[in-house]
């Protein structure tokens, strides 16, 4: 089936449809800055224009870095606070189901990226404008874990090792590996995962960081759908197709 994916971001909105039983794209992607300030209605601004782009009347899943709780915003630490509260289907159109970026994420590289056929616990962390997370138990979602907010060293981890922050400090490589691998230690002394996915759009950057990080037992791979995996992630949603094997909230 053929469903648009919708991927919000702190920097940039992306769109794409999607032949969500291949998880692959079928048209080139269409990126438009995040407004500023990303208040609702000039991200359903946005959202209609990647709608208008790609002639869209069907299904459609947005992502939204935030907690999203029957299709309302629960929480949003890095957009508007005029988000909460918000229903996706009122703001982007009935036909539309919102879910959180990394949920998204994660649902797309269990089904066709690095956590294909994964049972057990399974972590995918994103690293971006923030850190988000996405847990698996036998390939079933837990929504909305937030875990990018747990404290290292007295402060929020997304505040110490996000992508945003390697940039903003001018981090070298190694010395941002650092950070998050002591930020991964934590989350496996915590869950216990059987495999970790690092995902985000520093994940395209894997080599540079990844062979700093060591955590024994525990593997560490790079996602492998990359900036794409919130696009099919969404429109996986969107057709209930992650429904059976990953249950979405
Ligand atoms: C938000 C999460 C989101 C993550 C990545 C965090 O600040 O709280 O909901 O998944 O950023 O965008």
């Amino acid at each position: 089936m053929e469903v648009l994916g919708i991927d919000i971001g702190g920097s940039g909105i992306k769109g794409a449809t999607v032949d969500t039983a291949a998880g692959v794209l079928t048209r080139e992607r269409l990126r438009i800055p995040t407004p500023r300030p990303a208040v609702p209605v000039a991200v359903a601004q946005a959202v209609r224009e990647i709608v208008a782009h790609f002639s869209w009347t069907g299904p459609m899943g947005v992502t939204f870095p935030g907690v999203v709780l029957d299709g309302v915003v629960r929480m949003a630490a890095n957009l508007d606070r005029s988000w909460i509260g918000v229903k996706g289907a009122d703001l982007f159109g009935e036909q539309t189901v919102v879910l959180n970026d990394a949920d998204a994420a994660g649902v797309a590289e269990m089904a066709f990226g690095a956590g294909r056929d994964r049972r057990g616990v399974v972590l995918m962390l994103t690293f971006g404008t923030g850190i988000g997370s996405a847990l698996f138990v036998d390939g079933a979602l837990v929504p909305n874990t937030e875990f990018g907010h747990i404290e290292i060293r007295g402060k929020e981890a997304e505040h110490r090792a996000s992508d945003r922050v390697r940039e903003e400090e001018d981090l070298s490589w190694d010395k941002w590996a650092r950070r998050v691998e002591e930020y991964l230690r934590h989350m496996r002394d915590l869950l216990s995962p059987t495999l970790i996915v690092v995902g985000g759009g520093v994940s395209k950057k894997a080599g540079k960081f990844l062979p700093y990080i060591d955590l024994g037992d525990t593997p560490v791979v790079p996602a492998e759908l990359r900036n794409e995996a919130g696009i099919i992630g969404a429109a996986m949603a969107a057709t209930g197709a992650a429904t059976g094997a990953t249950r979405l909230p």
